[in-house]
């Protein structure tokens, strides 16, 4: 195999109680690439289309990933990729994380697997790094398991997934300003009180109990975040009545994904998140907010290959 062509899935990083630890990939919303083997050594950015960002190896997170990844194998050539953005920059869903997942992913593919997929989420923590100044794993992490991942620990590495619960669906709003996550952490206080602390990790445990048991009363009791939430919610327009309005609709729970602006809800059944889907526009529409809205599975693929 010469060549690949890859949907790679967005994500919601953080769902409300799990900062920098919890994840989930989206069916509704993802980038495309092309990747194919070369004969020069190295990587080169051919295509980036659909957004204005860097095409220069190493300012761009595709680019720094994989070149990350060929820094651990003997290999003569190198490696073409084409970037197709559907997930905007800066929108709160992982848009950095999909490209730097998805070089990884196709590279080791056209490799022939020389690494697990706990070795793509290291090498594509450095496209975060580069992105976000922090190289975190909430979104790479659930962009190349699929599904919902937990980062049980950092340093060592240890990446556990977590089962889905089949009607579980995902509704996301975009306002349409750009945050950057480097510019949405460094408002963070980077200390918490016990007591806070004490609530979050509750929560924590209760999000991963609720989606084993497929709990879904349990699941929606837990989508709540102490800490960071009240901090970062200033930057988000219409924060209050989008969460407001998303539970009256029926919303099991709503918060920031990841670092914002994006604001997410989960719901039990597609009929409920398109009812919140509904609200979150109409809310929008009466301040004059301009926005894009995703209804979602849950992708428990994780990245895959297009004919
Ligand atoms: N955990 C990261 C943050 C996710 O909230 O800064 C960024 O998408």
């Amino acid at each position: 195999m010469n060549e690949i062509k890859l949907f790679c899935p967005a994500t919601i990083a953080n769902i409300s109680c799990g900062f920098d630890v919890l994840g989930v990939a989206l069916d509704a919303v993802g980038d495309e690439m092309v990747i194919r083997k070369t004969k020069k050594k190295g990587i080169r950015i051919t295509k980036l289309e659909g957004q204005d960002l860097p095409v220069e190896t190493h300012l761009n997170v595709a680019g720094v990933a994989g070149m990350a990844l060929l820094e651990h194998v003997d290999y003569e050539g190198g490696f073409e990729i084409e970037i197709y953005k559907r997930i905007k920059a800066g929108s709160g869903i992982g848009s950095s994380a999909a490209s730097s997942a998805g070089a990884v992913w196709g590279i080791n593919e056209l490799l022939g697997k020389p690494f697990s997929k706990a070795d793509l989420v290291k090498f594509a923590m450095e496209g975060e790094r580069l992105a976000s100044g922090v190289a975190h794993a909430d979104n790479v992490a659930p962009s190349l398991f699929g599904g919902f991942t937990l980062v049980r620990s950092y340093d060592p590495l240890d990446i556990v997934s977590i089962p889905s619960p089949s009607e579980l669906y995902a509704t996301v709003i975009h306002p349409q300003i750009e945050v950057k996550t480097s510019d949405s952490r460094k408002i963070l206080k980077t200390n918490i009180t016990l007591a806070d602390g004490i609530k979050q990790w509750g929560n924590v445990g209760g999000l991963i109990a609720g989606l084993f048991y497929e709990d879904y009363d349990l699941i929606g009791r837990s989508l709540v975040d102490h800490i960071v939430e009240p901090i970062r919610s200033i930057l988000i327009p219409g924060y209050g009545a989008i969460k407001s309005g998303s539970l009256e609709a029926g919303a099991l729970g709503c918060g920031i994904s990841g670092s914002g602006p994006s604001i997410f809800a989960f719901s039990k059944g597609k009929a409920t998140a398109e009812k919140v889907a509904h609200t979150m526009k109409e809310v929008y529409q009466k301040i004059g907010v301009d926005y894009d809205v995703h209804v979602s599975k849950i992708n428990t693929l994780g990245i895959k290959i297009l004919d």
